[in-house]
């Protein structure tokens, strides 16, 4: 091991995730798994040719750059959608690549009309209406300029979708702005439908959207953070596990991260360790440092928090987490030696530290922990 941890992608465990949520969708609805984020901290040229083996053709991607990086390892007969941002240099690149993309702005759609007729290819589009997130999306200010763009270029434009995200489908005290979104998109879409705009898909759902509110698997959906094991929210884990007879989480998380200890060092009662005076020994004690620090993902606000797995044990860690390493007290652990396993996130034995468990710790979601993991840790695919 070059580098001080590495990440496990289990293949079977991410079939297993993706066939869950695909339970829940009409056949003739597309599959769209989303791979923004790095794959939500995954890897995206790891786990890509992992997810086409899963049966999965179709992928959402946030910037041309994700894009690149998908495109440079998929399938050419799977299909991608840019979601986000897509400098005006890239619209041609993306047309000439199959590459549909959202348009949520005229200047966006004209660019596509000019690039697409210069290249005498049509551009593939999903027109991103605003419903309430107020993210972004054409607002109803838009439409009479946008329809006639629409329509005089026809010749020019593949109108793949119209589509929009809610705002907090995971959580149920949103209910009733998602209700007036999904109300106001179905308005939108009768309203380009009668102005001759037909898009080949209709897409709204997020994980959440599939899993909560069953109404917005119209077309396609494009689904994110379940793929990859993890619940939008935990009050939707938790609805769903009381509907189920065994209680037995569907959804495994796909990712672990492992390290190794590096060193131990014997430190007596009263010694404060790390930087500062943030812990003190409270008997004698065996402290094992782990190469992992905030550097490389594992934040400082776990310091004195957080716990990883030895030796088939729990520990904690002690004092504050350093740029490149983090301490962890393992005077329990009588034959603990260098070079033993470390897990962060992940199992051991018949324990487990869970993604969420972190986010319990220090208040992120699991979204924001998974997708600061850095790029450039190892990833290994493993059954
Ligand atoms: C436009 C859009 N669609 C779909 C998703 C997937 O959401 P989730 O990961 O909750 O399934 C996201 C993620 O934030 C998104 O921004």
């Amino acid at each position: 091991m070059s580098r001080t941890s590495y990440i496990e992608l289990s293949r079977s465990r991410l079939k297993n995730n993706i066939d869950y949520v695909k339970s829940y969708i009409n056949k003739n609805c597309r599959y769209v798994m989303v791979i923004k984020g790095n794959a939500y901290g995954h890897g995206i040229q790891d786990l890509v040719p992992v997810i086409e083996e899963c049966g999965v053709d179709y992928f959402a991607v946030f910037s041309a750059a994700e894009a690149e990086q998908a495109l440079s390892v998929k399938k050419k007969s799977c299909d991608m959608m840019i979601m986000g941002f897509l400098d005006k240099e890239h619209i041609p690149w993306a047309i000439e690549n199959g590459i549909s993309y959202y348009v949520f702005t005229l200047s966006r759609l004209k660019e596509s009309i000019k690039s697409a007729k210069e290249l005498k290819q049509k551009a593939k589009i999903h027109i991103e209406v605003e419903s309430g997130m107020n993210r972004t999306g054409f607002r109803s200010t838009d439409f009479d300029e946008l329809i006639q763009l629409l329509k005089e270029n026809k010749s020019h434009l593949q109108i793949e979708g119209i589509c929009t995200h809610l705002a907090g489908a995971e959580s149920i005290t949103n209910y009733d702005r998602i209700q007036d979104q999904i109300d106001l998109y179905h308005e939108i879409v009768d309203y380009f439908r009668e102005n001759g705009i037909n898009p080949t898909y209709r897409h709204i759902a997020c994980s959440a959207g599939v899993l909560n509110y069953p109404e917005t698997q119209l077309d396609l959906v494009r689904v994110g953070i379940s793929n990859y094991g993890y619940w939008p929210s935990n009050e939707l884990r938790m609805r769903k596990l009381l509907a189920q007879k065994d209680f037995i989480d569907p959804l495994q998380a796909v990712l672990s991260w492992k390290s190794k200890v590096m060193s131990i060092s014997n430190i007596p009662e009263g010694e404060y360790i790390s930087y500062g005076k943030s812990y003190l020994t409270n008997r004698d004690s065996k402290v094992a440092s782990v190469p992992v620090g905030y550097g490389y993902g594992f934040s400082r606000d776990l310091s004195n928090l957080g716990r990883v797995l030895i030796n088939e044990k729990r520990v904690s860690v002690v004092g504050v987490v350093n740029m490149n390493m983090m301490l962890v007290d393992v005077t329990d652990l009588p034959n603990v030696k260098e070079g033993d396993e470390v897990v962060l996130i992940g199992r051991q034995g018949d324990l487990e530290i869970t993604v969420s468990s972190f986010s319990d710790m220090n208040n992120s979601l699991n979204y924001e922990l998974l997708t600061r993991l850095p790029h450039d840790i190892p990833r290994i695919v493993v059954e």
